[in-house]
């Protein structure tokens, strides 16, 4: 299917070097580029590969263990490659097999690992198998590999179930049968030109454990599997009647996500894995009711890690902070697993925007807020959830302390959901905007030919370069707490935390050597200093025994 061939195996050797450190994803920090929008290397105003490549040694000085990549793959990006044509290819619009060859190649030689995103509950519209769906008509054995079901109605002008798109809409569209009449429909949980892969059928299976080989031979540390608790649907397909889909998404097990089948999938991929060297790894993107639920995705035939979604969405609130963050130590536990933690992605409002507005509005924000209440508590959360048991992961750019751009224009978006009206989220192409790399030029050292969608007027304020070695910077505040876990790897590791007494709105904890404290309030609170201040999101001021943190500030202490 791939229209790309390799030169040359993977450098088994530079895989070797960076596979040393076992169990390394236990407390790993990991990085999320998005592609499109990290770095530009031919001036067309999209990210690429080669573009990350070249910016790999800024990851590494960062400090981060491992590298996420949203998806390259050949596709018409009408999910922004989330519809993928090709699982085999990289889109030309992102560089070539070659150049994936060579990027996680030199990520290895910098000790970095790359993790790629691979997407199975659905292709793109233009994958080869649909496309033959499409022509060979009703009855063809493609048509099996999706959900293609006859409508409702009289003359089928139904839907075949009340089942309706993330995106907006109803989950289902009617194709046009070769012979020019209205035919059969099928089913996307997604845009309509992400049709969703039926996973009872065997062939779809052997497809998916055949391109994870590929990617495995190519070399990479792991998968995010996207829509993890998408694959499998309810037998029947059927209706929700009475219930309202926004209301239970997220609440309940849906008969489309978090069916108890897909486990059976992720055993299956467990053992592809554990053939390969190298301490490899899956993390599920699975959106489930409960991180009790989400639990059952990292047993230990099963998943590595899932995405914490429930600690993402809580607010910047001592007590709720709390709960989730026992619940999910308490829900981790049992299977072995560690816990994640992650602040922001590329389908959430960034959280220095979220932060600045009042709480309780989710993470589809669409007001800019008070930036500067968003920023400090966006720096005070970091520090927070750095110094929690487990692995984290960040988002491009929240190093930089970027806010979301609340305000572009209609005609330049491109998220899917915005055009489908009714959609969850519509709004995502605000934290997708092309990261500064310098103060002034071209798209801010994005690339040389301007960025696919406008970056504000600000922007090069925020740059690397403006932060580089500016102390109260955001990116020099990462770097700190990075160097500091790397330094002290207990920091992430382990399964547990002590809860120290604290003032209300506050959260105080011990973790071996190390005390955290992370003030929620809107008022300045004094504490006893249990060590000396390793690292602070704010200006603290220590006495010897007695350290006052200001309103939103984080403060980490080392009792060594
Ligand atoms: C995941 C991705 C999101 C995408 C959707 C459909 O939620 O993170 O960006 O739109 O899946 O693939």
């Amino acid at each position: 299917m791939s229209q790309q061939h390799l030169a040359a195996p993977a450098d088994e050797t530079a895989v070797a070097t960076v596979a040393q450190h076992r169990d390394w994803w236990r407390g790993a920090v990991i990085y999320q580029v998005y592609p499109r929008s990290f770095a530009d290397s031919n001036g067309d105003g999209m990210g690429d590969l080669e573009g990350v490549r070249a910016r790999l040694p800024y990851l590494r000085d960062l400090g981060v263990d491992a590298v996420w990549l949203s998806p390259f793959y050949a596709s018409p990006q009408a999910d922004a490659g989330y519809d993928v044509a090709d699982y085999r290819a990289v889109d030309p619009m992102f560089g070539n097999l070659l150049d994936a060859d060579a990027l996680i190649r030199d990520a290895h030689g910098l000790g970095l690992r790359i993790i790629v995103d691979l997407v199975p509950n659905h292709s793109s519209d233009q994958h080869e198998w649909f496309k033959r769906a499409l022509a060979e008509g009703p009855g063809s054995p493609l048509r099996e590999r999706y959900h293609f079901r006859p409508g409702k109605g009289k003359n089928g002008e139904l839907p075949p179930n009340d089942w309706e798109s993330i995106f907006g809409g109803p989950a289902w569209t009617r194709v046009t049968e070769p012979d020019g009449t209205p035919g059969e429909w099928y089913l996307h949980l997604f845009a309509p030109e992400q049709p969703d892969f039926n996973w009872e059928h065997p062939a779809v299976g052997d497809e998916f454990r055949s391109i994870l080989r590929f990617w495995l031979d190519m070399g990479v540390d792991g998968f995010r599997i996207d829509v993890a608790h998408g694959l499998v649907k309810a037998e029947g397909l059927p209706d929700l009647g009475d219930h309202d889909q926004l209301k239970l998404l997220g609440n309940d097990v849906m008969p489309f996500f978090d069916q108890d089948g897909v486990h059976e999938v992720y055993r299956q991929w467990r053992t592809v894995l554990d053939e390969y060297a190298g301490d490899r790894i899956f993390v599920a993107e699975a959106w489930t009711p409960t991180v009790e639920r989400t639990a059952h995705y990292v047993r230990p035939d099963e998943l590595h890690q899932a995405f914490n979604f429930q600690y993402l969405s809580t607010d910047w609130d001592a007590d709720e902070l709390r709960v989730v963050i026992d619940r999910t130590l308490d829900a981790m536990r049992p299977v072995g697993a560690p816990a994640t933690w992650v602040l922001s992605n590329h389908d959430v409002t960034r959280h220095a925007t979220r932060f600045a507005n009042p709480p309780g509005l989710g993470t589809q924000i669409r007001t800019e807020g008070d930036r500067a209440l968003g920023l400090r508590r966006a720096r005070a959360a970091t520090l927070l959830m750095l110094a929690l048991p487990g692995s984290a992961y960040l988002y491009q750019g929240e190093e930089l302390g970027l806010p979301d751009v609340v305000d572009l224009p209609d005609e330049v978006r491109q998220d899917p959901a915005y055009f489908r009206g009714a959609g969850q989220d519509g709004f995502r192409d605000g934290c997708r905007v092309p990261i500064p790399w310098t103060r002034t030029g071209s798209s801010y050292g994005f690339g040389t030919g301007g960025s696919w969608l406008p970056q504000p007027a600000n922007w090069g304020e925020l740059s690397v370069e403006a932060q580089t070695g500016d102390p109260h910077s955001t990116l020099e505040l990462y770097r700190a707490a990075l160097a500091a876990r790397r330094e002290h790897p207990s920091l992430g590791a382990g399964e547990s935390l002590e809860w120290l007494p604290a003032p209300d709105g506050v959260l105080s904890f011990r973790r071996g050597e190390f005390v955290c404290a992370a003030n929620t309030t809107t008022t300045p609170v004094t504490v006893p200093s249990p060590g000396r201040v390793l690292l602070t999101s704010g200006e603290v001021t220590a006495t010897g025994t007695e350290t006052t943190l200001p309103a939103d500030t984080t403060v980490w202490w080392t009792t060594a």
